[in-house]
């Protein structure tokens, strides 16, 4: 057998054994043997690289981190589909669907569980993977083939007879079964890394990595439930033999797609009615999340017929499960500090067992919340599980009312510092108004430390809580100026310990921009907001200097977090925290790669450092997709060192769009205006003057 030969046999049966393990949970041989095969495979791709194919097993993982995911346009619109709550709305669906075909035609339903994932679509062409895709907003997804190509469940290739045929796009919902979100969670947790809410979060999370040698340790399923056949211009292509939406998912399931085998078909909506209400029983004995279940006409033709609205299909519908429920005691309710002085109440509660883990705690809100569902302190109440990870209380159980029990009265003054609470405005939140009130101040400086923010090892609560006991702080801006003299007068913080943290305090000084901007604590600006605020005016000072509507002008920012970025920079306190940790060398620009930091003093000054080239002077440059040799930042930093102004979104007035690899959007945008496009040579070229503009 030549290498070739023997090549495409190990692949044949990897694949086969691949689909038996993670298709079909019915493996037919030992890990080692599994792994013998590939390691052969290996090593005669090793020795006859020519003969590497991107659908080889052994390609699965491949690939450098992209910064970003590029744009695609879905072929046929994702869309959503219709929620029912009630027996009654799934039979006005039923009527619906008689009403639009007529009394005289037949049809069944599918009925099949609605997996809580997150949805993608795969292409396949001449039957290998060409693209995988995320929903986005239906029209528009994130490629994320690199991502996808790492769940060993999705085939890299389909049947040879079927890819002659027609290219296909399946769809289908990916999710992480609740081991694997257990196993996920527990090692962020080992790593004091922030947990993920639910499966259906870590599974948007893991798909969203830039980095798919990561996604591939992420154990992500997936179940595909729609298919469709393209003709040789990409439109639908009928498939008549097919009409049958339970017949195309075993079809898909014979071309080694996996696919639920839960669907079943029936003929009369009482029993679709019926199996749902069977599953939503049951739901607690899967391994993996559903929210519901999806009932569709099973006929494929008459989905064409039946079409759909803006929004949705008119031949399909969610059945949606009422939320998990348990009922428990109200202990007490206790007022929490925030960071920004807002006091929320909390419910102490009597611990429970709920969908998972056990919950001791719920967030009430509010003041208003509090009154309109009429808590008192030992009430007997039902709290759900909703999306998050906090959950809710819903209702009182008023039968188990005690007597004599009393209304909830608001405290009138912060239960830390005792200083009068404050109403602003039309707020429903009251507020503690002292900034110096020490539970505030305790917390911005867990925000501070945190993870997410200036990540400061060994700064973790009890530390911090006896910094500030022993005032060695006053804010934020002074743990850069704490000393081991200081740190060692804490009981039970030995000179080593003292000396680490001091250490993590000096490597904090190092974060970007956009994570010392979070850190700062400034209401409304999350990360994904300090981010696009970063890299927009590059500097703390620009982003000080910076007005309302220069705010607002940046992607994704609206006069909400303006005027509150705005009102922060005009509040003496934050400006002296601001000084101070200026004065402590933290980073407040943006790195250009000669090290040349602090030059330009804002985006809208675009002050070029040094001599050197002005060959971009006064032009709008944008920068997208991945560069060669230098990160986008490095390659900012180069063109307004050569006098250039670098901004995030391409208009009539962008002069240059800098692309690298997997540029998206702003390559078609630039294209269609016109805007000159220059890859990473090009724009090297002009700046040391070999090319004139
Ligand atoms: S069919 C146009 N089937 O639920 C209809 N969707 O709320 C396409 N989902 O976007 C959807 N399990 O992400 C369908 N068995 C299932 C599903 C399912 C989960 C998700 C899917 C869809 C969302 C609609």
């Amino acid at each position: 057998m030549s290498p070739a030969e023997r090549i495409e046999v190990l692949r044949r049966d990897i694949r086969s054994h691949d689909h038996r393990y993670f298709v079909l949970d019915d493996p037919s041989i030992s890990d080692y043997e599994y792994d013998m095969l590939v390691n052969e495979l290996q090593d005669l791709e090793s020795a006859h690289p020519d003969l590497i194919t991107p659908d080889s097993p052994t390609q699965r993982v491949g690939g450098s981190p992209s910064a970003t995911f590029p744009v695609v346009r879905h072929p046929v619109p994702m869309l959503s589909i219709g929620n029912t709550y009630n027996d009654e709305e799934i039979r006005d669906f039923d009527r619906r669907i008689r009403d639009l075909l007529g009394p005289e035609r037949e049809y069944a339903y599918a009925a099949e569980l609605k997996i809580d994932g997150v949805a993608v679509s795969l292409r396949y062409e001449n039957g290998a993977l060409a693209l995988g895709a995320t929903r986005g907003d239906g029209e528009q997804g994130d490629d994320i083939t690199a991502n996808l190509r790492t769940i060993r469940s999705i085939p890299l290739r389909i049947a040879e007879e079927e890819s002659l045929l027609n290219n296909i796009e399946v769809r289908g919902e990916v999710y992480l079964p609740h081991d694997g979100f257990q196993a996920l969670n527990d090692s962020r947790a080992e790593r004091e890394e922030p947990l993920f809410a639910n499966p259906r979060n870590a599974t948007a999370g893991s798909l969203k990595l830039r980095d798919p040698r990561v996604v591939a340790e992420r154990p992500l399923r997936v179940f595909l439930y729609t298919l469709r056949f393209e003709d040789e211009d990409g439109a639908l292509a009928a498939r008549p033999e097919l009409d049958s939406h339970f017949q195309r998912l075993r079809w898909l399931a014979g071309q080694g797609f996996p696919t639920n085998r839960e669907a079943r078909r029936f003929a009369a909506i009482d029993e679709v009615i019926g199996f749902c209400h069977d599953w939503e029983e049951r739901r607690s004995t899967l391994s993996y999340d559903i929210d519901g279940m999806v009932i569709k006409v099973d006929s494929t033709s008459l989905h064409g017929e039946l079409g759909a609205t803006m929004k949705s299909p008119r031949w399909a519908i969610a059945s949606k499960f009422a939320a998990q429920r348990a009922r428990t005691r109200l202990l007490d309710i206790r007022l929490q500090v925030g960071r920004t002085g807002v006091v929320t109440p909390v419910a102490e509660l009597e611990p429970v067992f709920l969908a998972g883990s056990t919950i001791s705690r719920a967030t009430l809100h509010n003041e208003e919340e509090i009154h309109r569902k009429d808590l008192r302190v030992g009430d007997t109440v039902w709290i759900e599980k909703g999306g998050d990870v906090i959950p809710k209380v819903v209702s009182v159980d008023m039968a188990e009312r005690e007597e004599g029990s009393t209304p909830f009265e608001m405290p009138t003054a912060c239960p830390v510092c005792e200083t009068a609470l404050v109403r602003v405005g039309e707020e429903v939140a009251w507020r503690c108004g002292n900034a110096a009130c020490p539970a505030q101040t305790q917390a911005r400086v867990t925000h501070f430390t945190g993870r997410n923010a200036m990540d400061i090892e060994g700064f973790g609560p009890a530390v911090t809580e006896q910094i500030l006991g022993a005032d060695l702080i006053g804010d934020v801006g002074d743990i850069y100026c704490l000393t081991l003299e200081q740190l060692g007068t804490l009981e039970r913080m030995g000179e080593k310990s003292a000396g680490n943290l001091l250490e993590g305090i000096e490597a904090s000084k190092n974060r970007p921009l956009d994570r010392l901007l979070f850190s700062l604590g400034i209401p409304h600006v999350g990360e994904r907001a300090a981010r696009q605020i970063a890299e927009h005016f590059r500097s703390i000072d620009g982003i000080k200097a910076a007005s309302e509507e220069a705010l607002v002008a940046v992607p994704e920012i609206g006069p909400k977090i303006a005027d509150s970025i705005v009102s922060f920079f005009r509040n003496d306190r934050n400006l002296d925290i601001v000084r101070k940790l200026k004065e402590a060398g933290l980073r407040m620009a943006l790195e250009t790669p000669e090290g040349g930091t602090d030059a330009r003093t804002s985006a809208e000054g675009g002050v070029a450092s040094g001599a050197g080239s002005r060959a971009f002077a006064d032009k709008i440059v944008v920068i997208t997709g991945t560069l060669p040799n230098y990160s986008r930042e490095e390659m900012a930093g180069r063109i307004e060192a050569a006098g250039g102004r670098v901004t995030s979104s391409v208009s009539k007035k962008t002069d240059y769009l800098v692309a690298g690899e997997n540029a998206g959007s702003k390559l078609k945008k630039a294209q269609s205006l016109g805007v000159e496009i220059l890859n990473e040579d090009e724009t090297e070229a002009l700046i040391s003057g070999e090319r004139s503009p």
